[in-house]
């Protein structure tokens, strides 16, 4: 699978861990930055993930920031994306079941690195399981037409 990862500055280090443990799982991972510690904003990084996800250039999309709020909110403002922001797994998981999220995003303060390696372990094993669901999101989409 291809995956998008973003960040801010408050995860630089995180993603790179997240970003070896996809690769060690086989999975090819498109890196959107930051790569500094330097103080960024990270709506730049969740409208690069988003899009990237919405226009297919990846399949999925993975953020982080310091709580993974800010990040996840900035996604859910492109078209298309459903981003969520879990600090446990068993949310990323229905998350993708329930929800089909594309974007899954967590905190670098919030979480340690194996927890945040759980969370997207599940996210990424999980099915979307369609029928009532699907009519559920289609309803969350229909919003962002105004509908
Ligand atoms: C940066 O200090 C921090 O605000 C950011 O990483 C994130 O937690 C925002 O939601």
């Amino acid at each position: 699978m291809r995956i998008g990862i973003g960040n801010d500055h408050a995860a630089v280090e995180m993603k790179q861990q997240i970003a070896e443990f996809l690769e060690e799982l086989g999975h090819d991972v498109i890196n959107y930055g930051t790569d500094t510690n330097e103080s960024c904003d990270y709506p730049e990084y969740g409208r690069k993930v988003g899009k990237a996800v919405v226009n297919g250039e990846v399949d999925l999309g993975i953020l982080i920031c310091g709580t993974g709020v800010g990040i996840s909110l900035a996604a859910n403002k492109v078209k298309g994306v459903r981003a969520v922001v879990c600090s446990e797994p068993y949310s990323a998981k229905l998350s993708r079941q329930h929800n089909n999220t594309n974007v899954l995003a967590f905190g670098a303060r919030v979480v340690g690195i194996e927890v945040a390696k759980m969370i997207v372990t599940e996210w990424l094993n999980a099915e979307f399981e369609g029928e009532r669901h699907q009519r559920r999101v289609d309803l969350i989409m229909a919003i962002e037409n105004g509908d």
